[in-house]
């Protein structure tokens, strides 16, 4: 009687342990958040410049029928929400500064401004907002990088 006792005992006091070590676990364990993968020079090369390739090459005239207004629409879109990666950049100090975050959220505005302007099919709404994408880069680029490095994004 006493061993079924205590093994009853020994059980419960098991399971309890092991439920104490769960909940403390799930306390300890931080939530899961952004991180970087690539550094931010291979993020631009393998992410950004083909967008906006994408981008200069389809507003060289006036986008004409549905395949046209769709890789715009992809393009332009696309570089809006890659802009959002830059909020949770590493590597450099300035990547937390509130100069970086306001160049990152202006280019996010003209990128998407760029994608409103398709869903109308504005044309020329597509060309402005482009040009201040644009302009958007090459002010991140002459404020952050080394001037010897320095990439001028052409229109
Ligand atoms: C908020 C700042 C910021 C914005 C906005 C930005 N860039 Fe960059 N970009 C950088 C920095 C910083 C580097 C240099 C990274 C390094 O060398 O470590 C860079 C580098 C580059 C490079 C060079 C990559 C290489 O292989 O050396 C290209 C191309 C580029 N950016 C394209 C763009 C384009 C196109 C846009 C706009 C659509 C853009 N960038 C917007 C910060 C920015």
């Amino acid at each position: 009687m006493k061993t079924i006792a205590g093994l009853v005992l020994g059980v419960s006091i098991l399971i309890g342990a092991a439920f104490l070590t769960r909940a403390t676990r799930a306390e300890d364990t931080p939530a899961p958040v952004a991180a970087q993968i690539v550094e931010t020079k291979e993020l631009m090369k393998i992410l950004f410049d083909p967008q906006y390739v994408l981008l200069r090459d389809n507003l060289r005239t006036p986008p004409e029928g549905r395949q046209a207004l769709r890789e715009l629409y992809l393009a332009s879109f696309t570089l809006a929400e890659l802009h959002n990666l830059l909020f949770s950049r590493e590597g450099h100090e300035y990547m937390a500064s509130e100069e970086w975050r306001t160049m990152a959220s202006t280019g996010r505005a003209e990128a998407r401004r760029v994608g409103e302007a398709v869903k109308a099919k504005d044309y020329e709404g597509m060309k402005s907002g482009y040009t201040a994408l644009i302009e958007s880069c090459n002010a991140c680029h002459r404020r952050f990088q080394e001037p010897a490095d320095l990439v001028e994004v052409k229109p």
